[in-house]
């Protein structure tokens, strides 16, 4: 029996300390270290090991061995697509989003479609009991008799069972729920999710199982979890939305098994998620184009861009410090394009309260949006509307100039195909792809002089 000790673990991000510290010295997180008792890594199970060490050999890179993933489909045509192609045997994905977004939803749903294609599915909830996971189930119309569900929190049951039925599919449905008994500390504490999480991923790598891992987020992005948990898996999706709307986002932020980046987009209703195969035409749909504040911006973090509405309400503000608020952008972000603007382009706003959204609940985090945000932000001051068929991207330095991003070409490509020909971007994308409806700006200052 190995030595126990005491260490004390952030619940942020997992740094490990001697002694007890009222802040996190690696996350900045308060009151977040939580004193555990750790066996000391010879106690672990002989599993976790074993799935830590590859046992490769080194070898000249010429002579590596090409191994083809056979990919097989989900049968949910989006996901299959920004999945790159289907899912893969042995493939270890985490699906993290806030709680009431839709992961267990929609994983019932990718389970009956798997089901319905001849896969033994072992859906284990340790959040619903089997009744609970039955109705929902019914309502979603995803009954199916190689469906299989369990309610069972205690990992090393799940481990009995696993082996014994041995599924083709395994959802595990919630990482916080489930605690190993070898461990003391409690269910959804860092030690517990990282060791569920080593272990599910081993019994999956020795079986050939797919395997799904629901973790849930808070609005940071953190809680004991995903975050900690983002190098074991294979995949990482993040399930996004804005709460009372029915759109769903879900996008690839890690893939060891095809491209990252892309994105599926889903409609929430009664019968549970719907795939969107156009969703650009989805997002622009309610747009109203005679108001000023509102421009087009083809984003993309992967390879297959999409069309989102930028909004910005500039009003002159009754607080002695003006308000800045940002739904699906970077805050900080926009407090820096409100500099450049008041000193390249000289739009006050600092008597002035501003909001700025990005429609459909997306969370945009690439900087080819800074032009479309600067330009909705300047057309809400001057109150003057954009014309309809203008559609903006490129990111802006801090001295107004304007700078390519990548897969320009593409989103010129979206934008056209959506009837957006009056493009305005960075000075070299216009220089480079030579297309007509191409304006290129080097600074913002010309940009916003071309359009008001
Ligand atoms: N009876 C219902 N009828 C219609 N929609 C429902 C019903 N129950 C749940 N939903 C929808 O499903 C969402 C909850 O999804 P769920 O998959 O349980 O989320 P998560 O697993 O991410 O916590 C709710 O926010 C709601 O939009
Ligand atoms: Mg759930």
């Amino acid at each position: 029996m190995a030595k126990e000790k005491t260490v004390y673990i952030c619940q942020n991000c997992g740094y490990k300390s001697g002694r007890w510290l009222g802040r996190c010295p690696e996350c900045g997180g308060w009151n977040t270290l939580i004193e555990s008792k750790e066996t000391s890594i010879k106690t672990k199970s002989r599993n976790v090991l074993n799935f830590l060490s590859q046992s490769g050999k080194p070898v000249p890179i010429t002579q590596a061995e090409e191994v083809q993933y056979i990919r097989f489909p989900s049968g949910i045509k989006v996901f299959d697509n920004a999945l790159g192609g289907g899912l893969v045997k042995g493939q270890v994905s985490l699906i993290a989003g806030e709680p009431g977004i839709g992961k267990s939803t929609l994983l019932l749903q990718l389970s009956h479609s798997l089901a319905r294609n001849g896969r033994k599915v072992l859906y284990i909830s340790g959040e619903e009991s089997v009744n609970q996971i039955y109705l929902r189930a019914k309502r979603l119309n995803a009954l199916n008799d190689n469906l299989i569900v369990f309610s069972e929190t205690l990992l090393e049951r799940i481990e009995d069972t696993v082996e014994e039925l041995s599924p083709d599919i395994v959802i595990l449905d919630s990482v916080q729920t489930v605690f190993s008994a070898e461990l003391e500390s409690s269910a959804g504490s860092v030690s517990q999710v990282r060791e569920v999480t080593y272990r599910i991923t081993e019994l999956s790598k020795r079986n050939d199982i797919t395997t799904f891992v629901v973790g849930h987020v808070n609005k940071e992005g953190q809680i004991a979890g995903p975050k900690v948990l983002e190098h074991i898996v294979d995949t990482v999706l993040q399930f996004e939305g804005e709460r009372g709307s029915f759109y769903r986002i879900l996008k690839v932020v890690k893939n060891r098994f095809g491209p990252s980046g892309e994105m599926a987009v889903f409609k929430m209703t009664s019968l549970g998620l719907e795939e969107v195969p156009e969703p650009s035409a989805f997002f622009i749909s309610e747009r109203n184009t005679e108001r000023a504040g509102t421009v087009i911006f083809p984003y993309t973090e992967g390879t297959k861009p999409v069309l989102l509405e930028v909004q910005a309400l500039v009003l002159p503000s009754v607080y002695a410090t003006p308000q800045r608020r940002s739904e699906g952008f970077n805050p900080n972000r926009l407090s820096i394009i409100l500099a450049v603007l008041e000193k390249e382009a000289n739009i006050f706003l600092r008597d002035k309260d501003v909001f700025v959204n990005i429609v459909g609940g997306v969370e945009v985090d690439e900087p080819g949006i800074d032009a479309a945000v600067a330009l909705a932000v300047a057309s809400s001051v001057k109150n003057k509307p954009i014309l309809p068929n203008v559609a903006v991207f490129g990111e802006l330095g801090l001295t107004g100039e304007l700078r390519n991003v990548y897969f320009a070409e593409a989103r010129v490509k979206e934008a056209k195909r959506f009837g957006f020909n009056n493009l305005l971007v960075p000075k070299s994308v216009a220089e480079e792809l030579k297309e007509e409806n191409l304006k290129g700006f080097s600074h913002i200052s010309e940009l916003l002089e071309a359009v008001f």
